[in-house]
């Protein structure tokens, strides 16, 4: 059984050191919840490398497990999936609830078996997250599609292309629909669709089973079903959020790091937005240097689908920007409700408030340690980014969250040079040693 145990852990941080040195980001989460949900559309071995050692994937697995497929977990970032003995369309494991990524096993299911029922996804609390584009897809394929009793159920009779406009470029959907139509009959075109790079690395994974999709990382991608998918061994793609965020904390402490395992045309508007704050950006072939040597300046930024600047870094963007000079406007525009941290962050200090979808951060010369509760996965790294720069001690409490999407955050931070650990919230004794030896 993969470990699923949830501890009362906080991090406690001591602030006020540059962040130097170099370390290796981990990969990306939000393609591997695509790509192990899509390992069960084939009845051979699919070997999945280059998996991040994360809660959230642990659930998934455990689900995949639970409706019968073989999950060999070979080391922490490779594991075996065979979908051949699959012996039940129905996920009702009840941890699958706290995971967006869950809904990706309606696609999959669907795609090969023509049926899925999946309980309703959870994930992070930053909006309502409906999945209408997600049912839009599967009905015009030929799916009927009903929610009761907390579960989606799709079902065909048989699943044959179609053409699908989707109203925004979701990623979930785009990522749903792919699986659901790689073994449709015929011809589907996706349009308007998500161009974010685990879109492309999920797309890359299926193409490696032996699906037929072409276009994705464009708003078109068309699918031609193939009759079945057959075993593969692939290795995800880096994430892109866990590089932003190593690159926004070494700015914000006024760094020198270089963040190794990126690919840096995936980084481009977050680079861009740095360059103009003043800091210095500097890329290789898979590694990204950025070193901020004096107080960063002020920007306005609005988070967008992919080119645009990711939702996803919104937050840390706001701790930054929080210690810079002068006023900046951050708009969200992908979720109506992506800045509760604000609440948390203004215990240390910072002077943001927020009007609608904007956030106008006036930055402000220092921040002070404080204990805050990280509310979400990327809020909760925007609270480890200001504890590093907050002269004193931070603890944050519910680090489950962020541990969902960080693998050993507090090791690479302390390989840089940071202070922080993490700690049972209830081990004073701890808490006092790590005060001792800190200073
Ligand atoms: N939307 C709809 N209807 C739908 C689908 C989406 O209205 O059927 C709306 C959403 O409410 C949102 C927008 O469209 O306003 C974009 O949502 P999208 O479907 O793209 O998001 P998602 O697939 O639910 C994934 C990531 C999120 C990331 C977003 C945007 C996974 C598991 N999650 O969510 O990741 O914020 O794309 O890039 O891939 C995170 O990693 O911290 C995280 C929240």
């Amino acid at each position: 059984m993969i470990r699923l145990e949830i501890k009362m852990d906080q991090y406690i941080i001591k602030g006020g050191k540059a962040l130097a040195g170099e370390i290796s980001v981990s990969w990306a989460k939000n393609a591997a919840l695509g790509i192990l949900a899509a390992a069960v559309m084939a009845d051979e071995t699919v070997t999945v490398e280059n998996l991040p050692d994360i809660r959230d994937i642990d659930i998934l697995l455990n689900a995949i497990a639970s409706v019968g497929a073989v999950v060999e977990r070979i080391d922490k970032h490779c594991v075996r999936i065979n979908g051949g003995t699959v012996n039940t369309i129905i996920v009702a494991n009840d941890n699958i609830r706290k995971i967006r990524g869950s809904y990706y096993l309606l696609g999959a299911l669907l795609g090969k078996y023509k049926s899925a029922h999946v309980l309703l996804p959870g994930g992070c609390d930053i909006g309502s997250r409906p999945i209408d584009q997600h049912i839009k897809g599967f009905e015009a394929l030929g799916a009927t599609v009903r929610i009761q009793h907390g579960m989606i159920e799709a079902e065909a009779v048989d699943l044959v292309g179609n053409h699908i406009y989707l109203d925004m470029a979701s990623v979930g959907a785009t990522i749903n629909i792919m699986m659901a139509a790689v073994m449709a009959e015929g011809q589907t075109i996706i349009e308007n669709s998500a161009k974010e790079p685990h879109v492309v690395d999920v797309a890359n994974f299926l193409n490696s089973m032996g699906a037929n999709i072409k276009g994705a990382g464009t708003d078109v991608i068309r699918i031609v079903g193939v009759p079945k998918l057959h075993g593969s061994t692939y290795s995800i793609i880096p994430d892109q959020i866990e590089a932003g965020t190593f690159m926004i904390a070494a700015a914000a402490t006024k760094g020198d790091v270089t963040v190794r395992n990126v690919i840096p045309r995936h980084m481009e508007a977050l680079t861009a937005k740095l360059v103009e704050l003043g800091a210095e950006v500097e890329e290789f072939d898979d590694a990204i240097r950025v070193v901020a040597t004096k107080r960063l300046g002020s920007t306005q930024i609005k988070t967008l689908p992919y080119p645009g600047f990711p939702t996803d870094m919104q937050p840390q963007m706001t701790a930054l920007l929080a210690v810079c000079a002068g006023t900046s406007i951050i708009t969200e525009g992908i979720y109506e409700n992506r800045f509760k941290y604000v609440d948390e962050l203004a215990r240390m200090g910072t002077n943001i408030k927020v009007e609608g979808n904007n956030a106008i951060v006036n930055g402000v010369a220092e921040l002070t340690g404080a204990s805050v509760v990280a509310p979400d996965l990327r809020a909760g790294a925007a609270l480890v980014i200001a504890g590093l720069v907050a002269e004193g001690f931070t603890t944050i409490e519910q680090i489950r969250y962020v541990e969902r999407g960080y693998e050993c955050f507090e090791k690479k931070m302390r390989d840089l040079g940071a202070d922080m650990e993490k700690m049972d919230s209830e081990d004073m004794k701890a808490v006092q040693k790590f005060k001792l030896k800190v200073g």
